[in-house]
Formats: C-alpha cells, structure tokens, sequence
C-alpha cells in the first residue's frame, strides 16, 4: 500500500515560534542536523518551516496506516542532501516501512511538503 501527507506552513509562524520559544521549540521539533542546517542559511525560519511541514506530511501519511502511534515530530529528521531531494531518517523504529521520502517547497511567506510512503 501507499500513503500520502502533505501540509502547508506560513513562515511566520515558525519565525514567531523559534523567536519566542527558541532552544526549547527547537529540540522539541528539529534535530540538531536540522538546526545546524538551518542556521547556515540567511532566512533559517524558510527552512525551518519547510522541514516542519515535511514532518508534518510525514505525520500524515504514517497516521494514515497506523492512527494509534505516537510520533513526536523529533523523531523525524529531515537530512539535507546536495543537490538532491533530502533524505528522511525515522528516529524511531518502524519494520512496515519499505520506502518514505518527501519534497519541499517554499517561498518567502509559505513552506508546502508532500510524503510518500510505501509499506512492505
Ligand atoms: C531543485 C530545484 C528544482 C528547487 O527549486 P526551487 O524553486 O529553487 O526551490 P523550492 O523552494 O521549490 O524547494 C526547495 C527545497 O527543495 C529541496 N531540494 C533541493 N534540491 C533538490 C533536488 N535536486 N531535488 C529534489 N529536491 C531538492 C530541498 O528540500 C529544498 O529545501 P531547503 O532549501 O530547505 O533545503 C532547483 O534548485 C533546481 O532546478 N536545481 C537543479 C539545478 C541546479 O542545481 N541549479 C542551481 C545552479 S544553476
């Protein structure tokens, strides 16, 4: 079977929430991969939201097999891969999974991601 999420997330609210909450939202949500990635941008806020609607859509599309798991947002991490979509590590184990990836897109006001995953 497969499995699609997607989300959709205005980079403003990220900006307020890593302005207001700053090391606390970012251990809660990213991994340090993520913010060590992030902060080497000009805009961090662009990329931090476009990882937090990957997660997201990752959310999506794993609750859509499985409605009951628990899945922090932590504990998908969002590894950039150059000049290649990136890669998605589960930090947590999942045997059902055969093949999860996602795609972003941003501009300078909005972040969308799509998930696809695919089961054994
Ligand atoms: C990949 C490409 C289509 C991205 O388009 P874009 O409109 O610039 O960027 P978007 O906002 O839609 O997407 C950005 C996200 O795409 C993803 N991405 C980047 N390169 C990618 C690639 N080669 N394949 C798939 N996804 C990619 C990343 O997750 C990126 O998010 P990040 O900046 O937070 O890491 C574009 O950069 C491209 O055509 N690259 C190939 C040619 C190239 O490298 N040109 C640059 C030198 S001339």
């Amino acid at each position: 079977m497969i499995y699609v999420g997607n989300d959709i997330v205005k980079v403003s609210r990220i900006h307020d929430l890593i302005t207001k909450y700053k090391n606390r939202a970012l251990s809660h949500i990213f991994t340090s991969v993520e913010v060590e990635y992030c902060e080497s941008k000009i805009h961090p806020e662009i990329h931090y939201s476009g990882r937090f609607a990957a997660k997201e859509a990752i959310k999506k599309a794993i609750l859509s097999y499985n409605p009951k798991l628990n899945m922090p947002l932590a504990n998908i991490e969002i590894e950039p891969v150059k000049d290649s979509a990136p890669k998605v590590n589960l930090l947590m184990e999942d045997n059902n999974i055969a093949y999860l990836n996602v795609s972003i897109s941003h501009t300078d006001e909005y972040a969308t991601a799509v998930a696809i995953l695919e089961l054994k």
